[in-house]
C-alpha cells in the first residue's frame, strides 16, 4: 500500500481505531444540507446519505464529493438502500412531511410518524449502536414515538428538539445588546414550535445575568415589552423563513453538526435537545427540550436552573401540547 500522501487516522494503521461515520437519512434540503456541513466542519470522516429517491440522493452525494478536496479529509456516499447506514456511530434521521406556508409543526405529526413505523426499525437492524438524531418535526412527538418504535436506551435516541431556537434566541439577543453570540447563553425550553418558551431568568450575557444587563445597543433595556417581541420573533422565525424560501435548512443543519460533534467528541456539552424527561420540574413521560448535556453515550444529565413560577408553568403547558398529539397517534 502507497504509504505517501495516506491520510492516517491515529491508530488506523495498527487498526485499533475505525473512522468516524454518520449517517443522514432523507436528502431533502435539511439532510442535504447537513451532510454538506458535516463535511465542512470536518464533524465525521465518513458521510453516507439515505433517501428512497435514488436519482435525488446519488446526485446530492455527488455533488458534495466533487468538493471534498476543500474540506477536511472525509468522503460522502449516497444510495436508495438503508444498508448503507450500517455500522454508523451516528444516525440522523431528517426524513418526513415538510412544513408548508403556514403550517404548524405539529400538524405533520401523523405523516411523519406513519415513516417512522417503516423505517425506524429498518435502521436500527442496521445500526443498533449507534446514537439516533431525530430532526424530522414535530421533532418532540416524532422522537418520541421514534424511541418507543425503537425499543432503545432512552439516552441513545434523542431529538435536535430547541437548539436551533436556542441559537436564533441568541443570535437576536447578540444583535440587540452589541455582543458577541458566542458570548450569550441563553435556552429556548419545551416544544420545539408554538408553546416553546425561552428560560430569562437562567440566561447570561458573559458573566452578568441578562436580566440586570441594562441599556441595549439602541438604548432600550431588556424589558418585558422587548423580551416578548425577541420570543415572538424565535417562534417565528421558521414560518417567515418557510414563508420565503420554501424550507429552512441552513442553521438546522448547523446546529445539527453542533450535536453530532457532541457525540463523537464525547464533549459534554450542554445543548436543548428533545429527550425523554422523567420527573423533570414533575415532567414526566414526554419528549420535550431542556439544557442537556449530550456525549458519546448521547443524552446524559438534565440541568435543572432556577426557573420562576411563570417558566415553569410555560414548561409544563408545553409538555402538554406535546402529550396531547403523541396520544392522538397511539404514543
Ligand atoms: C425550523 C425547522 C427545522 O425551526 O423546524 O427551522
Amino acid at each position: 500500500v502507497d504509504e505517501v500522501g495516506r491520510d492516517e487516522m491515529p491508530g488506523d494503521s495498527r487498526g485499533e481505531r475505525r473512522p468516524s461515520k454518520v449517517a443522514i437519512v432523507g436528502a431533502g434540503a435539511v439532510g442535504s444540507t447537513l451532510a454538506y456541513a458535516c463535511l465542512l466542519r470536518g464533524a465525521a470522516r465518513e458521510v453516507v446519505l439515505h433517501d428512497l429517491n435514488k436519482t435525488k440522493v446519488e446526485a446530492e452525494a455527488l455533488d458534495i464529493a466533487h468538493g471534498i478536496q476543500f474540506t477536511p479529509m472525509g468522503s460522502v456516499r449516497g444510495s436508495d438502500d438503508v444498508a448503507i447506514c450500517a455500522g454508523a456511530d451516528v444516525v440522523v434521521i431528517t426524513a418526513g412531511a415538510r412544513q408548508k406556508p403556514g403550517q404548524s409543526r405539529l400538524d405533520l405529526a401523523g405523516a411523519t410518524i406513519d415513516i417512522m413505523r417503516t423505517l425506524v426499525p429498518q435502521l436500527v437492524d442496521v445500526a443498533p449502536g449507534a446514537v439516533y438524531i431525530m430532526v424530522a418535526n414535530p421533532v418532540d412527538v416524532v422522537t418520541y414515538a421514534g424511541l418507543k418504535i425503537s425499543g432503545l436506551p432512552e439516552g441513545q435516541f434523542f431529538g435536535s428538539g430547541t437548539v436551533l431556537d436556542s441559537s436564533r434566541l441568541r443570535y437576536l439577543i447578540a444583535r440587540q445588546c452589541g455582543v458577541a453570540v458566542q458570548s450569550v447563553h441563553a435556552y429556548i425550553a419545551g416544544e420545539h414550535g408554538d408553546s416553546e418558551l425561552p428560560l430569562w431568568s437562567s440566561a447570561m450575557i458573559g458573566a452578568v445575568p441578562l436580566l440586570q444587563w441594562g441599556p441595549t445597543s439602541d438604548g432600550s433595556l431588556l424589558d418585558e415589552g422587548v423580551r416578548a417581541s425577541i420570543a415572538s420573533e424565535v417562534k417565528n422565525s421558521a414560518y417567515r423563513i418557510i414563508e420565503g424560501k420554501g424550507a429552512t435548512n441552513y442553521a438546522v443543519g448547523l446546529a445539527v453538526v453542533r450535536i453530532i460533534e457532541a457525540v463523537l467528541r464525547d464533549e459534554h456539552r450542554v445543548l436543548s435537545v428533545s429527550s425523554l424527561l422523567d420527573d423533570y420540574l414533575g415532567i414526566s413521560d414526554v419528549c420535550m427540550s431542556v439544557p442537556t448535556v449530550v456525549g458519546h453515550d448521547g443524552v446524559g444529565r438534565r440541568l435543572v436552573p432556577v426557573v420562576t413560577e411563570t417558566e415553569r408553568y410555560g414548561l409544563a403547558r408545553s409538555a402538554e401540547s406535546i402529550r396531547a398529539v403523541a396520544k392522538q397517534f397511539g404514543f
